[in-house]
């Protein structure tokens, strides 16, 4: 290759990090996406024009086709089916990877002069790329209600993919001493993709999302790996990029949620992806809540100077996030200071709530990150608590029994007072009950997040 590609390699690899560093922050999320497609246009016109295409005419309506698919698809997706959007994707990616690696051997003069690095390389593509390309779909089936969201197990499971994976060792290791053995190459890519489905298959759906980003990972390592078999810089720089970034987000989101991975791969936990458990419920019928009326609720909201609104997974199922940010600026015009409290897993994905509220052009500096914003409560009038629970639960602090023991928690119970939006005293996602329901500065407006803003929201245009 020559060196004006490499260095224009070396420039999309700039903009691919670039983009990345800028993705960390909502405010310059945009400007992270856009340079990261800079960096994919020139990736892919400098590969075009460098290598010898042998027939432009079918890239072209690759391209083509793939575009047409991809801009209906993007914009047709509702945000809460995003995870399984990203899941197709990153198995794509990985099944790409797979068929490079395939193409390289049979389109290969003669396979037996490949040496040990190139074998290695391509096994490594061919496997991890198999792999990512089934567990995605399966993940997608997950999500999508296709396949049970419910773990699927079975006796011997584990021993199984055991079993699978001493396979894929041991004839990866004849292969390398002979890359004429085609029949290995089949046999791995039928033990990966069978690998793919019983990896992903036992995984609660509520657990698809840190999978998902897994996955992500997966298809990145098979990028860089392909990089590897084609001598491509630019494929093994973008693929180890992704791949780091997927392991990175995956632990990130297994730390905020206090789990090891291990935990979310093998431990079946918050098997329902319901949006709530009635488990606690049958436990605390018995107790005393404050119940509010959206009437009580807009004195008090009139009363507060500041407030903070903790969003979370009800607020994404009820879509009220458009009505919020009309009665966050109804509060703001009326003299009011009013932020959001973001944890880093609210809802169901990583990022979750920042989309949400985007979509409904929540101003971006009013967005605080659990950090930000958690010594603040304790001088907060009121904070309004809209379809969150796990995330503002104090069991995490002091119940070492709690499965939510650990996680750090936004301290919503040190505000002067909290009023929760929710439709029942039902649990979240980790399936426990939670204490500040029943403390004496909690108020519970029971009823859809949606309907219940709006019935604020009117009652506050009207005073
Ligand atoms: P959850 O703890 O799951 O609670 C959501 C609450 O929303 C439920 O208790 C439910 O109560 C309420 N709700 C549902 N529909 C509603 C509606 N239409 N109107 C009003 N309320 C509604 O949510 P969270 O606080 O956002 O915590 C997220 C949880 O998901 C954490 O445990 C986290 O570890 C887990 N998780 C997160 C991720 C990522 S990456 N974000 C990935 C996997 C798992 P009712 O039924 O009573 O209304």
């Amino acid at each position: 290759m020559n060196i004006i590609t490499q260095i224009a390699y070396l420039i999309a690899s700039i903009f691919f990090i670039l983009g990345l560093k800028k993705l960390g922050s909502a405010k310059t999320a945009r400007q992270g996406n856009q340079f990261s497609m800079i960096a994919m246009l020139i990736a892919v016109v400098v590969t075009l024009l460098d290598q010898g295409i042998v027939d432009f005419q079918y890239i072209i309506v690759g391209v083509v086709v793939g575009s047409l698919i991809g801009v209906i698809v993007a914009k047709k997706v509702e945000m809460t089916s995003m995870p399984q959007m990203v899941a197709i994707f990153n198995g794509l990616g990985g099944g790409a990877s797979a068929f490079v690696a395939l193409a390289e051997y049979y389109g290969a003069d003669s396979v037996a002069i490949f040496s040990y690095d190139v074998s290695v390389a391509m096994l490594l593509s061919l496997f991890i790329g198999a792999l990512t390309l089934t567990g995605s779909f399966i993940a997608f089936g997950k999500l999508q209600g296709f396949i049970t969201s419910a773990p699927v197990v079975f006796g011997g499971q584990q021993i199984i993919n055991l079993l699978l994976f001493i396979g894929f060792i041991g004839l990866s290791g004849y292969f390398i001493f002979d890359p004429t053995q085609e029949m290995d190459l089949l046999i791995i890519l039928g033990i990966a993709s069978l690998l793919g489905v019983l990896l992903v298959i036992p995984i609660g759906g509520a657990d698809m999302p840190v999978v998902i980003s897994l996955l992500n990972s997966y298809s990145g390592i098979a990028a860089a790996t392909t990089g590897f078999v084609l001598g491509n810089n630019i494929l093994i720089i973008s693929g180890a990029l992704v791949g780091a970034s997927g392991i990175i987000l995956t632990k990130i989101m297994c730390v905020a949620m206090n789990r090891s991975l291990a935990n979310v791969i093998f431990g079946a936990v918050g098997t329902d992806d319901s949006g709530g458990s009635s488990g606690a419920q049958g436990s605390t019928e018995q107790r005393n809540v404050t119940r509010y009326t959206p009437e009580d609720a807009v004195l008090m909201l009139e009363n507060a100077q500041s407030i903070i609104i903790v969003p979370g997974y009800g607020l994404a199922v009820a879509q009220g996030q458009h009505i919020v940010q009309e009665m966050a600026s109804i509060i703001g015009s009326q003299g009011g200071k009013v932020r959001y409290a973001i944890h880093p897993v609210a809802g169901r994905m990583p990022g979750h709530m920042n989309v949400l509220l985007a979509e409904a052009n929540v101003p971006y500096d009013t967005l605080c990150d659990l950090d930000e914003i958690n010594d603040d409560f304790q001088n907060t009038d009121l904070v309004l608590v809209i379809g969150a629970n796990d995330v503002i639960n104090p069991a995490a602090r002091t119940d070492k029994q709690s499965p939510l023991y650990g996680m750090p928690i936004l301290n919503v119970d040190k505000a002067k007072s909290v009023m929760i939006f929710k439709r029942s005293l039902s649990s979240g996602f980790a399936g426990v009950d939670n204490e500040l329901f029943y403390d004496e500065k909690t108020m519970m407006v029971f009823g859809d997040a949606k309907k219940s803003i709006t019935e604020l929201v009117s009652l506050l245009k009207e005073n």
